[in-house]
């Protein structure tokens, strides 16, 4: 493997040429997981409503296909109708408006996505406990949870709304909650060693933190690789949002634990501690965005330290186009081999739109495309 652009090249136009077919039929939908080599298309407020129109975004910055940004504004404005659908917001309208809104309103200084993305930065805002400094996850799924103290580690990716909101704005509220979570994630959810955990609980009402929980990992004090990756990656956007050197080092410290454990392919499995009888798959999500995440800290470290994070994450991202790319087949998904919920055993050892989305991404940089929608 090299660094050098010429496989990156490559890859990024398999990448464009095979999002441009894809796109023929999934228009303006949904996907999230390709099962039997199809994109399942979901539900608008669904979780991952954002990956879609984001790979668009990438791609539309590249080639200003006229098609592809219609698909992407699309799908943006379907969002208009979930976000008045109070119940079925969660703390991953992150995700979902910084690569819809966030990413139109950087390409095209829209205004009507600006106002967008920033009514979803104050509902996110919103989920701020002030008690315990946590942004909480997630609405009760059933009747009668009690999911009011539960934080997630994936959350680090959903805080850079609230630092894009805060520059937007001028008003530092969206700044410093996100600043509060990101200090809980330091002291309750990042460990010695640089894995994370994945939710840690917190009495709603005094703050105290009473547990933790397993969550997507094989065990609570296991190593979830798509828990680490966001850790790597919203660590080091939190770097570069405030400038604290606590997050530039929890970045590394996750980002070492993340590239120790690595498979001789180099991209890993879906927990970074698992028993033998636990199939170990792989997760391919996590490897692309660790990349991703690790791109942006070779940015942001010392000339001397950049080539652990660059080859690191190069060395991942060509894994994954040359070993898990789908380029000759009727397949969907870019990427083969994710992992979104091994505990619960939906979608295992598939195509995922996050993996696509990040291997695009990190492709993309690799060849040079500075624009971050984060
Ligand atoms: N944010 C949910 C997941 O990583 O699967």
């Amino acid at each position: 493997m090299t660094l050098q652009t010429e496989w990156a090249g490559e890859a990024w136009k398999k990448i464009t040429n095979k999002v441009k077919r894809t796109s023929a039929r999934i228009k303006d939908g949904f996907p999230h997981a390709s099962v039997e080599g199809v994109y399942k298309l979901e539900l608008a407020s669904w979780w991952t409503a954002g990956f879609w129109p984001g790979l668009l975004w990438l791609i539309y910055n590249d080639t200003k296909d006229e098609e592809l940004r219609g698909y992407a504004e699309s799908c943006e404005r379907q969002l208009d109708q979930v976000i008045l659908d109070y119940y079925r917001l969660d703390h991953d309208i992150g995700f979902m408006w910084i690569l819809t809104s966030v990413a139109r309103y950087k390409l095209l200084s829209a205004e009507d996505s600006k106002r967008r993305a920033l009514l979803a930065a104050n509902l996110l805002a919103a989920r701020f406990n002030v008690q315990g400094g946590y942004i909480r996850a997630w609405n009760p799924w059933r009747e009668d949870e009690d999911n009011r103290g539960w934080a997630i580690i994936d959350c680090m990716m959903n805080l850079p709304l609230l630092y894009w909101a805060a520059g937007e704005t001028g008003d530092p509220r969206f700044k410093h909650i996100a600043v509060r979570h990101a200090d809980t994630v330091l002291e309750h959810f990042l460990r010695p060693d640089g894995s994370v955990y994945h939710i840690v609980v917190f009495d709603p009402e005094t703050g105290e933190k009473t547990g933790v929980e397993s969550g997507q990992g094989y065990a609570a004090e296991s190593g979830w690789s798509r828990g680490t990756a966001w850790a790597i990656y919203g660590m080091a956007l939190s770097y570069r949002y405030t400038g604290d050197e606590r997050y530039l080092d929890a970045a590394k410290r996750a980002a070492h634990f993340f590239l120790a454990n690595l498979p001789e392919d180099r991209v890993p499995h879906w927990d970074f501690r698992l028993p033998e009888d636990v199939t170990a798959y792989r997760d391919s999500s996590a490897g692309a965005c660790a990349a991703c995440g690790m791109l942006l800290l070779s940015e942001q470290v010392s000339g001397s330290e950049a080539p652990l994070y660059t080859y690191g994450a190069a060395e991942i991202l060509h894994s994954l186009y040359v070993n898990y790319g789908a380029w000759d087949s009727e397949e969907e998904g870019l990427v083969l081999h994710g992992t979104s919920h091994y505990p619960n055993g939906t979608n295992v050892d598939v195509p995922l739109i996050y993996g696509d989305y990040y291997f695009a991404e990190g492709i993309s940089r690799l060849n040079g495309r500075q624009l971050l929608f984060w």
